[in-house]
Parts: structure tokens; sequence; C-alpha cells
């Protein structure tokens, strides 16, 4: 069978994008990536991802409204024919066009237990609120933020004296792990959409 193909959409650092390559490559995740989209021209993950010689594209926002942005962005997903679309750190929001083009084909993973810390910074949201736990979030795009059916959440502690910092550091760990693991339910067809809830038709549905 074919590997079923992804397309990333990053605005920065990139480690999730990294992760996700690293268990593809390791054939942990049988899967491949077949573009790498940035709106930011210098986002080092663009850069790890030219280096990783995989297909890597910026795309210019500037003086286009958010649906021509997104056209462009849809028309380059279509031509590398991805199976699945996987926001890691992209710092736009998708336009309802975007969304409708792939109907529970998104993904996006955030830095807290959602519903939890939406938006920005989630980390310094979490500790400003004082919470003893928080996480990350895998979970599927739509119209709203932070808002669509969650796929997998992972619970991280806030310990005494956390910086931003190292409260990101910690979540992060999780991301790397818990982003393929979701990907991986996802192509193989075992997530159902019902509502809000998804449903995991698997032996192995904890995130551990
Ligand atoms: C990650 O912590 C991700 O969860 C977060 O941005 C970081 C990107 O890191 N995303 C959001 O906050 C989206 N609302 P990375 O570029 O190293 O993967």
């Amino acid at each position: 069978m074919p590997k079923k193909k992804l397309g990333i959409l990053l605005s920065g650092r990139g480690s999730n994008f990294e992760a996700i390559a690293d268990n593809a490559e390791k054939e942990v995740l049988d899967a491949e990536i077949a573009i790498v989209i940035s709106n930011v021209a210098d986002a080092r993950g663009l850069e790890v991802a030219r280096r990783r010689n995989l297909n890597a594209c910026f795309v210019d926002p500037r003086g286009k409204s958010r649906e021509e942005y997104d056209r462009e962005v849809v028309a380059l997903l279509t031509k590398s024919k991805v199976d699945l679309i996987c926001l890691a750190g992209y710092m736009r929001i998708l336009s309802p066009y975007f969304i409708q083009q792939f109907p529970s084909r998104i993904l996006n993973i955030h830095p807290a237990l959602l519903p939890a810390f939406k938006g920005l910074d989630a980390q310094k949201q979490a500790l400003e609120y004082g919470v003893k736990v928080t996480g990350c979030t895998v979970h599927f795009v739509d119209e709203g933020v932070d808002s669509g059916p969650i796929v997998l959440q992972a619970t991280v502690p806030v310990e005494e004296g956390d910086t931003e910092e190292l409260l990101a550091r910690r979540i992060l760990r999780e991301e790397h792990r818990l982003y393929s693991k979701a990907i991986a339910l996802v192509l193989e067809g075992l997530c159902e959409v019902e509502g809000r809830s998804v449903h995991i038709h698997s032996s192995s549905v904890n995130a551990d």
C-alpha cells in the first residue's frame, strides 16, 4: 500500500514537525511528509524541511486576504495529494474555505488541556491561573479557535518554581509523542467523529 501523505503547516521552530518527520523516517509512523508550508519566510522549521530534502514552500501572506492566501495553500496541498494536514505551530487562523476543503482531515496541536487556555501563550495562561496540571491536546480543526473535536490529550504537572520556558519544554516533550500517535490513529481510520466526540476504535486509546 502506498504511504499516506501528510501536509505540514508551520510558522516557527518546527520541533513538532521534526518529531513527526523522525517518526516517519524510522517508520514508527506509517506516513510520509509530502509538503511543508510556512507563512514565515525564515521559519526555522522550513529550513529544517529543506535540509531534510522535503518539499518546503514559503507562501507569502503579504497583500492577500485570508481566503486568497488559503486558496494558494490549498492548491499546493491538493497538488501534493495530502491525506491529512497537520498544523504544527501554525500561527494563522484558517478560513472557512480552507476547512471546508478538508473535512475532518486537519489536525492541530495545542499546548494546554483544551478547552482551558485557548489561543496564544497557553503555558503562560496556565501559570497565571495557578493550575497544578496542564498538558497538550491534539484536535480536529473546525472554524473556531482551538475548538474542534479532541483526538488525544496528555497531562503534564506544573511544578513549584516553574517558569514559562520550563513548563513549555515539559509540555513539548509530550507534544512530540502525542502528535504522531494521534496522526497514526486518524490515518488508520480509527477515529470516528460524532458531534464533539471522537470515538477511537483501537485497543490502546489512552495517550500513554
Ligand atoms: C507548540 O508548543 C504548539 O503546541 C504551539 O506552538 C508550539 C510550536 O512549537 N501551538 C499553539 O500554541 C497553537 N495554538 P514547534 O514550532 O517547535 O512545533
